[in-house]
C-alpha cells in the first residue's frame, strides 16, 4: 500500500507482469505474494498491441513489469539463426510494450541487459573503470546483445520507462539450470574473467522498490565490483563442495565450442548504490545471499 506525505493511504500497488514461464518473470510473482502485493501476469505476446492495450484495460496496473525477452535455449547461440523471431520479441515486442504503457501514463521497469559492454581501452579489465548508465554500448557481437543495444537506445526517448541492465544474473537456487553459477559448475571448461554480475535475491526487491519509487532511466542493475569464474569457484568448493574441480580454458579456446562472441564488463553500479546504498558488493552478496544459504560443508 503507498502512503502519502500526511499518512493517508494512497492507491495500492497493482503490478501486470510479462515472463509468466520465465525465471525473472516467475521470480517476481512470488516476491509480489511474500509482499502481499496485488499482480496479474500479462496473457498478451508482446509484439501484438491489441492484446496488450487489453491486459492493461482488464487489470488497471499501478505498473508494468517487462520479465519477457528471448535469450535463446540452450544459449543465445540460438539468436544467431533465428534472427526475425529475436526482433519480433525483444525489439518489436519490447518497444510496443513501452508505447501503449506510455500512452496509458504507466511506468514501465524493463529487464534488459548489460551485455551489451565489452572491456576496450578507456574500462580495461582489472581497471575497477567500469560502464556508466550514459556510455554507448560497444559490444554488439553477438544477435542477442546486437537487438538489446538497439532497443535500449530507443527506449531511452521513452520518459516512462526504467532500463535495468541485468548481467550474468545469480540466484540462491542452486539447481536451476539458469543460474550463472549453476552453469558454470557444470560446463567442462570456463574461462576466468571478472565481470559484473546480477544477485536477483538481492536486485529484484531493488527492482520492486524502484517501481514504487516511480524510478525511470537507465540502471546498470549489478552489484557493484566485479568477480571472476574461478573465484566464484573457489567459493562452491569452500561452502558447498570441497572436492569439486574445475578446469580453464582460454577466449580463444572458448570461441571454438561458441557460436557467437559473449560480452566481458564491469559496469559501474554507483547510481543504483547511491538509491540503495544497503546494496552490497558482488562478493559480499555471492556470500550473503547465495553460499552461506546453501553451505554444505562444516563451519571451520
Ligand atoms: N537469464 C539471463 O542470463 C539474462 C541476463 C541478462 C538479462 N536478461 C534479460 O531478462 C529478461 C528475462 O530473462 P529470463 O532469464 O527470466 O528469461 P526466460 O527465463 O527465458 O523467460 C522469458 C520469458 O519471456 C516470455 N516471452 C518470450 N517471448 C515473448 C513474447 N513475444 N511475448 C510475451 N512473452 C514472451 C517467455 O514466455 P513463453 O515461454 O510463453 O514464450 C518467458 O516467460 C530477458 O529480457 C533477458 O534478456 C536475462
Amino acid at each position: 500500500m503507498g502512503a502519502t506525505a500526511n499518512g493517508t493511504s494512497a492507491q495500492p500497488f497493482k503490478f501486470l507482469i510479462y515472463g509468466r514461464t520465465g525465471w525473472i518473470g516467475g521470480l517476481l510473482g512470488k516476491l509480489c505474494e511474500a509482499q502481499n502485493i496485488d499482480y496479474v501476469y500479462g496473457s498478451g505476446r508482446l509484439q501484438n498491441r491489441v492484446d496488450l492495450e487489453a491486459d492493461i484495460a482488464s487489470v488497471n496496473p499501478t505498473h508494468v513489469f517487462n520479465a519477457a525477452g528471448v535469450t535463446g535455449r540452450p544459449n543465445v547461440d540460438w539468436c544467431e539463426s533465428h534472427k526475425v523471431e529475436t526482433i519480433r520479441t525483444n525489439v518489436v515486442g519490447t518497444l510496443t510494450l513501452a508505447d501503449v504503457c506510455r500512452e496509458k501514463g504507466l511506468v514501465l521497469i524493463n529487464y534488459a541487459t548489460g551485455c551489451i559492454f565489452e572491456y576496450d581501452a578507456a574500462h580495461p579489465l582489472g581497471s575497477g573503470i567500469g560502464f556508466k548508465e550514459e556510455d554507448t554500448p560497444n559490444f554488439i557481437g553477438s544477435f542477442y546483445s546486437k537487438t538489446k543495444a538497439t532497443v535500449e537506445d530507443l527506449l531511452n526517448n521513452y520518459e516512462n520507462v526504467c532500463t535495468l541492465r541485468v548481467r550474468m544474473p545469480i540466484s540462491s537456487d542452486l539447481s536451476n539450470p539458469r543460474n550463472f553459477i549453476t552453469k558454470i559448475t557444470r560446463y567442462e571448461k570456463v574461462v576466468n574473467i571478472p565481470n559484473s554480475m546480477t544477485i536477483l535475491d538481492e536486485l529484484l526487491p531493488i527492482s520492486i522498490e524502484m517501481a514504487k519509487r516511480n524510478l525511470t532511466g537507465i540502471y546498470n542493475f549489478t552489484n557493484p565490483g566485479v568477480v571472476s569464474h574461478n573465484e566464484i569457484l573457489e567459493m562452491y568448493r569452500e561452502y558447498i563442495d570441497p572436492s569439486f574441480t574445475y578446469k580453464n580454458f582460454t577466449l580463444e579456446e572458448q570461441a571454438k565450442v561458441i557460436v557467437a562472441p559473449r560480452s566481458n564488463n564491469e559496469l559501474d553500479a554507483s547510481k543504483l548504490k547511491k538509491e540503495f546504498p544497503e546494496l552490497l558488493s558482488i562478493k559480499e552478496s555471492l556470500i550473503q545471499n547465495v553460499f552461506k544459504p546453501n553451505r554444505k560443508t562444516p563451519v571451520a
